[in-house]
């Protein structure tokens, strides 16, 4: 089995910092959960204290329901796969398959048959053979999986395994991935600062910000239901438009006086002269014509850039002293100072208090 109970956990590098500040988090058996978040923010050091490469300094972790704490790592039932791969250049690609097995004392003939069904699993077995520095970056990230995988461990820790892959190769393994879960069905925590690759892999997403678990859920409820500005703007690309407002009457009144029409659903949580934040995600503020919404407010405004992205396109506006992106699901090109109505889609609008950044209650 592989069910983890994080308790919370917390690590102390140096005296002053935290590096991860109190983390309490289940993970079911054979769940696949992303551990996302910016730069520092602790996910790394979460999954080593997971690993057993880095000291608890409090708090407690349990696998199956036993404290492991302090447990050394090759007694933890695990595999970790680094950024870096980490494999042994002087062994070649079969060798360093085998390498952890043997030191384990596997026999033979298990370690011969583990192999082969990791390398056509992985497709590797032309290399077999070669030195890691015969191999492209991608054949060295499945050896890398490889060597996690013929150990049979119940829990699989990634650090940012993709994350020295090329845009297309990264689309291409983050395929495999997910193949490989439903393929192994174990438990996987996968640490990664890509939100494209967290909403995509994940049955559940951990969204960290400085030492702390901000929001978890499946990634679309998250996506859809950010609890705060962080949140919202960190899930999405191009990341969610915001605009500065206060509370008048019925409306939102933005800084350069625009006023929108208070979404029902918020209706009852506002208070009047209340300082908020307007958001909207770019794929729902699109020119008129391409427009079919029900409730909407619309302005005119200037289209100040574009980026035409082959698919789709991207019109960069100013809307209550904020630049927006708006998305148009169309290739369509539209020239830099053109003047266009844009509409907004309120049923998919976002408020935000302005003093503690959360997202405002519904209804
Ligand atoms: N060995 C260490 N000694 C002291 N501080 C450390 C050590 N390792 C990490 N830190 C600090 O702990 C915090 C969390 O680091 P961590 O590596 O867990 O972040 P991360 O979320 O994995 O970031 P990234 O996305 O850049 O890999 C950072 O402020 C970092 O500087
Ligand atoms: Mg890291």
């Amino acid at each position: 089995m592989g069910k983890i109970s994080i308790r919370n956990i917390v690590k102390e590098y140096n005296k002053d910092s935290l590096a991860v500040k109190g983390i309490n988090l289940e993970i079911k058996d054979k769940e696949f959960v992303v551990l996302v978040g910016p730069s520092g923010c602790g996910k790394s050091t979460t999954l080593r204290m997971l690993a057993g490469l880095e000291d608890i300094s409090s708090g407690e972790i349990l696998f199956d329901d036993v404290l492991i704490n302090d447990l050394p790592p090759r007694l933890r039932d695990i595999s970790m796969v680094f950024q870096s791969y980490a494999l042994y250049p002087h062994l070649s690609i079969k060798e360093n398959l085998e390498f952890g097995l043997k030191i384990s004392k596997v026999n033979p003939i298990e370690i011969e048959k583990r192999v082969k069904e990791v390398s056509e699993m992985l497709e590797i077995n032309e290399y077999l053979d070669r030195k890691p520095a015969f191999l492209s970056g991608g054949q060295r990230q499945r050896v890398a999986m490889g060597r996690a995988i013929v150990r049979h461990p119940n829990i699989f820790l990634f650090d940012e395994p993709l994350s020295n892959l090329d845009a297309k190769l990264r689309t291409k393994m983050r395929f495999e991935i997910k193949q490989l879960h439903k393929k192994l069905k174990k438990t996987i925590v996968y640490v990664t600062h890509d939100q494209i690759e967290a909403m995509t892999l994940a049955d559940r997403i951990v969204v960290m910000r400085d030492g702390q678990i901000e929001q978890e859920g499946k990634p679309l409820d998250v996506f859809n239901k950010p609890i705060n500005k962080f949140v919202a703007t960190f899930l999405g690309s191009p990341p969610m438009n915001l605009a500065n407002g206060v509370i008048y009457k019925n409306f939102i009144k933005l800084e350069d006086g625009k006023l929108i029409d208070i979404p029902l659903r918020y209706k009852n949580h506002l208070s009047e002269k209340q300082k908020v934040i307007f958001g909207v995600r770019a794929d729902s503020i699109v020119p008129n014509h391409y427009a079919n919404i029900v409730n909407y407010v619309s302005f005119e405004e200037t289209v100040i850039e574009e980026e035409p992205l082959g698919i789709e396109s991207n019109l960069y506006i100013n809307v209550g002293n904020s630049q927006f992106i708006s998305r148009m699901n169309h290739a369509e090109t539209v020239p830099v100072g053109t003047k266009m109505n844009f509409f907004i889609n309120l049923d998919k609008a976002y408020l935000f208090d302005r003093a503690t950044n959360l997202t405002i209650k519904e209804n």
